[in-house]
């Protein structure tokens, strides 16, 4: 065999195919063998969640935030205002409870708001995610350890596997996407590169 086509032959390895609602569990990925790639593909599997309408539509690239699968603009409408809570008569806490009210279809969880501009996800490719949720800068000063953190336990993000009424949840389970961040940290914290995606 020439060394060109050794080179050709190292073909990206192929992860087993994985359900639309599920998640690969982090043991699958040990048949990466480097772990610089490794943790690129961890991430590509956390941002499965990551780019879901239940989380996305509550990180939109605009002042509106979105509904619905097809993350269409808020009805009624609605803007972030000047704290990312809404605008004076219509603050996201005067709809939104701190629980799901399903009679009345409105989704809720304590602190209801949408997230800062710099955290905006619609739109945006994995690797810019990645980048951004490293950056203190713009993941509102958090290290990697709050970040890890963040995901597995914050009441927002969990809202997104218990969204109430008809939604449907994020893929797999918040303990299942916390141990991909957690390994993705612990891999290096490396990002995709531009063009891959899940
Ligand atoms: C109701 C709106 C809302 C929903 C739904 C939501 N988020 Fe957020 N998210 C926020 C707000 C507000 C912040 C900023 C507050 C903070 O950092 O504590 C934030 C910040 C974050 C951060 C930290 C900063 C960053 O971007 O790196 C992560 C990570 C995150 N969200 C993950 C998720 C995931 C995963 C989901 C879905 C499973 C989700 N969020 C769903 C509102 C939301
Ligand atoms: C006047 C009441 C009202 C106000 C004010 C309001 N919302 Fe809503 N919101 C709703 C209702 C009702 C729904 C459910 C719509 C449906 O599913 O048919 C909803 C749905 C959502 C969803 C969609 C969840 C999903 O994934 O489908 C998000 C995100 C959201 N609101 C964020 C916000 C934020 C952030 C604010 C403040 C800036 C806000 N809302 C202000 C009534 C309101």
């Amino acid at each position: 065999m020439s060394l060109l086509s050794a080179c050709r032959s190292k073909e990206p390895v192929q992860l087993p195919p994985v359900a639309r609602n599920e998640l690969r569990p982090v043991a699958t990925f040990s048949i990466i063998p480097g772990e610089a790639d490794r943790s690129r593909a961890l991430f590509l599997e956390a941002s499965r969640v990551l780019l879901h309408p239940r989380c996305a539509n509550c990180h939109p690239s605009g002042d509106v935030p979105l509904q619905g699968m097809d993350m269409r603009p808020h009805e009624p409408p609605v803007t972030r205002g000047p704290e990312d809570r809404g605008v004076v008569g219509m603050e996201c806490a005067g709809c939104h409870q701190d629980r799901n009210l399903d009679h009345a279809r409105v989704p809720g969880a304590p602190n209801w708001h949408v997230a800062p501009i710099e955290m905006a996800w619609v739109g945006k490719t994995p690797r810019h995610i990645c980048e951004q949720m490293k950056d203190p800068k713009r993941n509102g000063g958090k290290s990697l350890a709050r970040i890890m953190e963040h995901n597995a336990h914050d009441e927002l993000v969990g809202w997104g596997w218990y969204p109430g009424h008809d939604r449907e949840p994020a893929p797999g389970t918040q303990a299942q996407f916390g141990a991909l961040i957690a390994a993705w940290v612990n891999t290096g914290a490396e990002c995709p590169l531009e063009g891959q995606s899940p």
